[in-house]
């Protein structure tokens, strides 16, 4: 006998877990299936996000960092290491322990919100009295019924036609969160957020990091002042960044990788390495749905093809995340989830692309919401710039971490917010405020009229609301 449900979400990543538990807390009975499965052959929920994303990248940016201020900088606060080492193992066990919390979390959580899980793959059989016939093919293969259905199957790493991923020395995100040992030479290939966080984990460490972009920018999407200042900070941490490449033959061997590519001036070079991580970008994941025979609908990249609200040309049934257009971020995902489950239960939800935010978690963070300096020129918008250096900052002295600054940009007629820009410590959690402050059409003036704690980094966002108006206080 087949279960029936008024929702079945396919993926339990951040788009669906979420999803489902928001539609479960509006009343409908609310299934949610996913593939994902752990070593020892029980579900992993949480997708990419949680088992080889944002969470275990977090973890391993931690690790390293607490492994580079032990070894560059307590001494300035008194504190001796003698025979300072880092135990590779040691820290990939906290991180995989870390990546198990919250996959516990959320099969919790979906017992605590009446959330049917099935372990196993979702994919459409086809069109059933009362909905959709969905077919779970796991340990004990089911099929359900659903009224409507929300496809959250998320995306997967794009590889090099010329270098499959073995994940042993050509690595996605995958391998790239589980090098056993610090290789001694570090290839990467892209400088997106994937490569720039990997590449400071294992260059925090001790590898000798070389990155090769095909772009002639660094950070294109990053306004212009901030991605000059991360490269200057970047190249100076030892990071080796080579712009404007041309990747060539790539071959990997027992004991390394040697890429050939051509440098920014054509010359022909060649890199070889221990690891080689391949991070230009991901792909919408849709195998295994069996999407084409049922008729949705995909664009030429293989995202699902979805309206404003994530309505996809099927009826009942919707897409959101990584595998439908917009950025690939989980937080976008989450809030698409929420809205599309408010829509189903007759609800206005809402998802505002413009006040998306950003972080990129190097050392020092960036963080941005809104425009770029460089989208309002070419606009044509009349702006002004407001910019506070965390060097005047004192919280940010005694922290000892004063690189980057803080960047307003505002309307030059209305003072409204139009974009903030921060690259320095703790940048991933000062632009919260910015996102508030563009969410309620606040005007720069509104922030620097806000008294914010001292001493604080956030003095720093409020000083470059100041500098719009040229009146900063400090500096
Ligand atoms: P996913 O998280 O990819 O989840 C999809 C799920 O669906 C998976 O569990 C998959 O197994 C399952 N699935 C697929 N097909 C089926 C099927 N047919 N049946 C059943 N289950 C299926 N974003 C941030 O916002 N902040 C970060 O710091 C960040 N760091 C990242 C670091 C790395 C290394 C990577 C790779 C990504 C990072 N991201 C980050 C991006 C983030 O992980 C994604 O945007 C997010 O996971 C997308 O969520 P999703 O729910 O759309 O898809
Ligand atoms: P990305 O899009 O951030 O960067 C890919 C880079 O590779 C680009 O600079 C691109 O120009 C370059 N590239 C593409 N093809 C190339 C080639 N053939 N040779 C050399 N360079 C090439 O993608 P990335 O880093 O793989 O990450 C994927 C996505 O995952 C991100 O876009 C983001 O959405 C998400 N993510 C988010 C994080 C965060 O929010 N902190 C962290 C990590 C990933």
């Amino acid at each position: 006998m087949s279960q029936s449900f008024d929702v079945v979400v396919i993926g339990a990543g951040p788009g669906g877990y979420i999803a489902a538990i928001r539609a479960a807390q509006l009343g409908l009975k609310t299934a949610c299936i996913d593939a994902w499965t752990n070593a020892q052959g029980g579900p992993a929920p949480g997708g990419t996000c949680t088992n080889v994303g944002c969470i275990p990248s977090k973890a391993l940016l931690q690790s390293s960092e607490n492994f580079e201020q032990a070894g560059h900088h307590f001494a300035e606060h008194g504190i001796g290491i003698k025979g300072l080492s880092m135990d590779v193992a040691t820290m990939l066990g906290r991180k995989d322990k870390v990546v198990k919390q919250n996959n516990d979390g959320i099969l919790f959580l979906f017992k605590k919100n009446k959330v049917t899980f099935f372990h196993g793959t979702g994919s459409f059989k086809g069109q059933a009295e009362g909905g959709w016939e969905i077919a779970v093919d796991g340990a004990k293969p089911e099929t359900l019924i659903a009224k409507q259905v929300i496809v959250a199957t998320g995306s997967s790493p794009r590889a090099l036609p010329q270098a499959a991923f073995d994940e042993e020395r050509i690595l996605s995100n995958d391998g790239a969160l589980r090098i056993p040992a610090v290789p001694k030479k570090l290839g990467v290939i892209g400088s997106g957020v994937i490569g720039l966080e990997m590449g400071s984990v294992w260059r925090r460490l001790g590898a000798e990091v070389t990155v090769l972009e095909a772009l002639p920018t660094f950070l294109g999407a990053v306004d212009e002042s901030v991605a000059k200042e991360a490269l200057k900070l970047f190249t100076k941490q030892g990071l080796k960044i080579e712009l404007g490449v041309k990747i060539g033959d790539i071959k990997a061997g027992k004991s390394g990788v040697s890429v050939a590519y051509t440098d920014a001036k054509g010359a022909e070079q060649k890199l070889d390495v221990d690891r080689l991580i391949v991070s230009i970008g991901r792909v919408p994941h849709t195998t295994g749905l069996n999407a084409e025979a049922v008729g949705l609908k995909l664009d030429e990249r293989g995202a699902i093809v979805v309206d404003a609200d994530c309505r996809t040309n099927l009826p009942g049934v919707w897409a959101v995340g990584d595998v439908v257009r917009g950025p690939m971020l989980a937080h976008k995902a989450e809030e698409e989830g929420v809205a599309v489950a408010e829509r189903i239960a007759g609800q206005h939800g809402h998802v505002n692309f413009d006040t998306i935010p950003w972080v990129i978690y190097t050392s020092p963070e960036i963080a941005w919401v809104g425009k770029t300096e460089q989208q309002l020129k070419a606009e044509g918008r009349a702006y002004k710039a407001g910019q506070f250096p965390f060097m005047a900052n004192g919280r940010a002295r005694a922290l000892g971490d004063t690189s980057g600054f803080v960047k307003f940009l505002a309307d030059a007629q209305t003072d409204e917010i139009l974009g903030v820009h921060i690259i320095g410590p703790y940048a991933s959690e000062l632009i919260a405020e910015s996102v508030v402050a563009m969410e309620f059409k606040a005007s720069s003036e509104d922030i620097a009229r806000i008294c914010h704690a001292h001493p604080s980094l956030s003095e720093s966002v409020k000083e470059a609301a100041l500098a719009v108006d040229k009146r900063t206080l400090n500096f």
